[in-house]
């Protein structure tokens, strides 16, 4: 365990520090090797690495927890390697068994400890998973060799305010194309973001909402994170798109939205035209957990949902239900 963690851990954003630790496994001769913990928190690959101009990378983003008992705990470790599994097919990667991954991923939080926040910061350990295709190719065509790498970091909210809400505007660029790789978590998506997110940045917005890239009539995903919305009558709804990425955090809500709260829930179309419909709306992801939309901007006029400044009370039960099953307040739903 480090010795000289000084943190301020109320006082946490969404940044790197570096923490001592780190895995490494390499995938060479058509096999992964055993995988270790190293110091160096550096990469050293060939320039002309597939991950480097071909973009031939994936990643993953789940959280370690600290119980009020001081346990630590991870959420769903197995979601996030069958979807790094997902990512790794559509990229033309070797998968990561599933096994292979959770390892990595409790030998990192073990050997980082000393940065898991304590219970009632509201702060976790955050842990990067990611794949990338390293050695010398300078064809447009799968690397033979891969490092699979997973470090951590300890982070606070990913929205500056936490659980307030915050206003979107729609993205005239798309995050996706119809048939590409939104639905894979891989570094290009995220890359294709920065600029739409400079521009609603610079028009006082916290992220833009994209809109599905084939009619651009339908909601698709906000920022780096999924979207759902509580109709007027009360039904949990988010969008269902062959472009979305498959938020584990928005499959989580589903399910407690049924389990807990007794709300009907349906993936289906959200049409921009038609936000009316809905009397609660949020952001949610590993990284932002819920993230309330206070309003969306759409051809000048802000779409106010339930408030600017106040917690919708369904959102803020979700959160709530959530929050205590991840530091393990709650019991789990059956
Ligand atoms: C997550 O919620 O883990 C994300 O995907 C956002 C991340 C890219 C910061």
């Amino acid at each position: 365990m480090s010795s000289n963690v000084n943190i301020d851990w109320g006082k946490l954003g969404f940044s790197y520090i570096k923490t001592d630790l780190r895995y490494i496994s390499v995938y060479k001769d058509g096999k992964w090797d055993e995988g270790k913990l190293v110091e160096d928190n550096m990469l050293y690959i060939s320039e002309a690495s597939t991950s480097l101009h071909y973009g031939q990378e994936c990643f993953e983003g789940l959280k370690a927890y600290r119980t009020k008992e001081g346990k630590i705990q991870l959420f769903r470790p197995d979601e996030n390697a069958k979807r790094m599994q997902q990512s790794c097919r559509r990229v033309l990667m070797p998968e990561i068994p599933v096994e292979k991954f959770i390892d990595a991923c409790i030998q990192v939080a073990k050997a980082n400890e000393a940065y898991v926040p304590p219970h009632g910061t509201g702060a976790t350990l955050y842990l990067r998973p990611f794949m990338i295709g390293v050695g010398d190719n300078v064809g447009v065509k799968p690397a033979s060799e891969y490092i699979f790498r997973v470090f951590c970091t300890p982070v606070g909210p990913y929205f500056k305010g936490g659980m307030a809400p915050v206003n979107f505007t729609i993205s005239e660029y798309d995050r996706a194309a119809p048939y590409g790789t939104g639905a894979a978590k891989v570094g290009g998506n995220y890359a294709g973001s920065l600029y739409p997110h400079e521009l609603a940045a610079g028009k006082g917005y916290a992220d833009c909402v994209y809109l599905d890239p084939a009619t651009h009539t339908k909601i698709e995903e906000v920022g780096a994170a999924n979207f759902f919305g509580i109709t007027k009558d009360n039904k949990f709804v988010t969008p269902k798109s062959p472009s979305i990425l498959p938020s584990i955090t928005k499959y989580s809500l589903m399910h407690i939205a049924k389990a807990y709260l007794g709300l009907e829930v349906e993936e289906r179309d959200i049409y921009v035209d038609k936000l009316d419909e809905l009397k609660e709306a949020g952001a949610c992801g590993t990284a932002a957990v819920i993230t309330p939309i206070g309003g969306i901007e759409y051809k000048g006029n802000l779409h106010v949902f339930h408030s600017e400044t106040e917690v919708g009370p369904v959102t803020k039960k979700l959160y709530d239900t959530l929050y205590g099953i991840q530091f393990g307040d709650v019991k789990a739903p059956e």
